[in-house]
């Protein structure tokens, strides 16, 4: 099974993979994330940080990292039969770059998705922490370009639309509550879940 974590910047993602790493219910699952942590991740966060990268390139960047992130980590566990838990996935790209290029494609999530399917290994699930831009701006301390509360609004958007075209592969979860029960119930999705 191949769980993934989605959601805005300043969402509480990372502090919910570390409590699902505690899972007693997950012992055993290979934990990941994307960007990755190998030289293609470094590409993109070399990327991130330049206010003038071209939004085209940098989808590229991404898709690369998350081909080599296919192929040397999310195929061979699912092979061997183990539970993946990746913190952020295609869907980011879908909603994040959907938001970059909206004005370089009529329908730039779908241009992103198109590029995505004939290789691409789908989410068996997705945990959605849903919170407003503005929260998420400024919890994330907006330390990169993407963190602003108006292009977060659009990235939310995209999510929305993801989520309303896989109704039931998503799990959506209130992140705009204290950390403590956005904590608690990404738990029990994901332990109901395995
Ligand atoms: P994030 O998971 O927030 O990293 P960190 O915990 O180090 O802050 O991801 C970094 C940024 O990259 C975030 O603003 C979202 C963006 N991003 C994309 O735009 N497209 C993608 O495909 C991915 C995976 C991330």
């Amino acid at each position: 099974m191949l769980l993934t974590l989605e959601g805005l910047d300043g969402s509480g993602k990372t502090t919910c993979v570390a409590a699902l790493r505690e899972s007693p219910a997950l012992a055993g699952a290979t934990f990941t994330r994307e960007p990755t942590t190998s030289w293609y991740g470094e590409a993109v966060r070399r990327s991130l940080v330049d206010d003038d990268a071209d939004p085209l390139a940098e989808l590229f960047l991404y898709t690369a990292d998350h081909a080599a992130h296919l192929s040397r980590t999310v195929k061979p566990a699912l092979d061997r039969g183990e539970v993946v838990v990746s913190d952020r996935y295609s869907d980011s790209r879908y909603a994040y770059q959907g938001a970059t290029l909206s004005d370089r494609f009529d329908d730039a999530v779908e241009t992103v998705r198109e590029l995505h399917q004939p290789w691409t290994c789908p989410p068996d699930a997705t945990i959605y922490l849903d919170i407003d831009p503005e929260t998420g701006a400024r919890r994330s301390g907006a330390t990169n370009k993407f963190e602003t509360a108006s292009y977060l609004a659009d990235v939310r958007e995209n999510y929305e639309r993801l989520v309303a075209a896989a109704p039931d592969r998503f799990i959506r979860i209130d992140a705009s509550r204290p950390v403590d029960a956005v904590r608690r119930d990404v738990l029990t999705a994901a332990e109901q879940l395995i």
